[in-house]
């Protein structure tokens, strides 16, 4: 992997290729959900935190409406448009991002005009830890400064998913850009779906002797595609079924009822998003009360109900998972969205390197490609760096 340019570099880099100095250089993280998955768009809880795997950008506003994008990554070039004429459909590759972002602040009725900007990231792609979020969120938190536009958190964390749902096409929740927005270093981000609420969580695993291992699995995932959307669907259909707002009304308690009521497929989707909500709810009590060394169990209760319930696993997560446990993680999980992506492994210290080395033997005793293993520590949201 290349090393991340520091500010100065992209600036230099943005300068060399426009023809002037950046107006500043912003920055926003990738994430990982340590529990909490699927539970975001039922008005429920979650529990990210930001890595310290960012992107960045280099931005200058323009006085024309001409908008100009590079990245120094992949080979597309710089791409142009004009921000009189932004629509869906219209942009490709990751430019859907910053495009998406400027098409949401439109919407909302900002005015937006042309602007350079460079790309650079170091959050792996399609590894299921929001690198488009992390570009999205980049932007806004350029944009609302250069132009002045007065947003906060809340609103930056809409306009984004406007930007992903109705520009990029992928119904998703408000997860990923609060914990690249609203995340802390040293702290999980305890996020309450359906009003925003957020308390930052000390999860300082290292302090407790562990590490939090991140597994990709190198099986590409799209939220664009029909596994996500179908699972949201089914949750909005059981929710109807049982006559609540969204599948946060329903409780542990509710469950008997609900399973003479529902299909046997949609209750065991209904199921894990109700475990699931009282499993976020249960790890912020044991992380304030005890610390990262109790959540173990939580963590792998969590990957039981995304494969058996909710069915967004596949062979390679649920291989990290199980090695990761037996080489002497206390916890594993897959983390996102699923059908691909990462795990996480939360692992003494002392056993990391026993559990990348298991996790690689696997996989090649599989035959499959090669995993990606790599620390994350959380790491503070959405800044400006110069
Ligand atoms: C993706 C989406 C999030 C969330 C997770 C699953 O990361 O972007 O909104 O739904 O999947 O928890």
């Amino acid at each position: 992997m290349t090393l991340p340019l520091d500010a100065g570099h992209l600036a230099a880099t943005f300068e060399s290729v426009f023809g002037a100095s950046p107006d500043g250089v912003w920055q926003a993280p990738g994430r990982v959900n340590l529990i909490g998955e699927h539970t975001d768009y039922n008005d429920g809880f979650v529990l990210p935190f930001a890595i310290d795997r960012t992107a960045r950008v280099a931005v200058r506003l323009r006085p024309d409406s001409t908008i100009r994008l590079l990245s120094t990554f992949g080979n597309q070039g710089l791409t142009t448009a004009d921000a009189g004429s932004l629509s869906r459909g219209s942009a490709r590759g990751w430019t859907r991002y910053p495009l998406g972002v400027l098409w949401a602040l439109q919407q909302r009725g900002l005015q937006v005009g042309g602007l350079d900007l460079l790309l650079d990231s170091d959050v792996p792609r399609g590894a299921g830890l929001s690198s488009s979020h992390a570009i999205e969120c980049a932007v806004i938190t350029a944009f609302n400064e250069l132009a002045s536009a007065g947003l906060d958190a809340r609103d930056m964390v809409l306009a984004t998913q406007r930007a992903e749902n109705d520009f990029v096409g992928a119904p998703t929740g408000i997860m990923d850009q609060s914990a690249s927005l609203r995340g802390a270093a040293g702290h999980t981000l305890f996020l309450d779906c359906r009003d925003q609420g957020i308390k930052l969580v000390p999860f300082e695993a290292e302090s407790a002797g562990l590490v939090t291992l991140v597994i990709d699995t190198r099986v590409s995932h799209s939220h664009a595609a029909g596994g996500y959307a179908a699972r949201r669907a089914s949750c909005e259909r059981g929710a109807e079924v049982l006559g609540v707002k969204a599948l946060r009304d329903v409780g542990l308690e509710d469950l008997d009822r609900a399973a003479g009521l529902l299909d046997p497929e949609t209750f065991r989707r209904v199921r894990h998003v109700v475990t699931e909500n009282s499993r976020v709810l249960r790890t912020v009590d044991l992380l304030e009360s005890t610390g990262p060394p109790a959540i173990g169990p939580l963590l792998d209760a969590s990957h039981v109900s995304m494969r058996d319930d909710f069915e967004i696993s596949c062979p390679e997560l649920d291989l990290a998972v199980e090695v990761s446990r037996s080489a002497g993680a206390i916890g594993a999980r897959m983390t996102g969205g699923g059908f691909g992506g990462s795990a996480i492994a939360l692992a003494p210290v002392a056993a990391a390197q026993q559990v990348r080395s298991a996790v690689e033997g696997a996989f090649a005793a599989a035959r499959y490609t090669a995993p990606s293993i790599f620390s994350v520590r959380p790491a503070a949201g959405a800044m400006r760096l110069a």
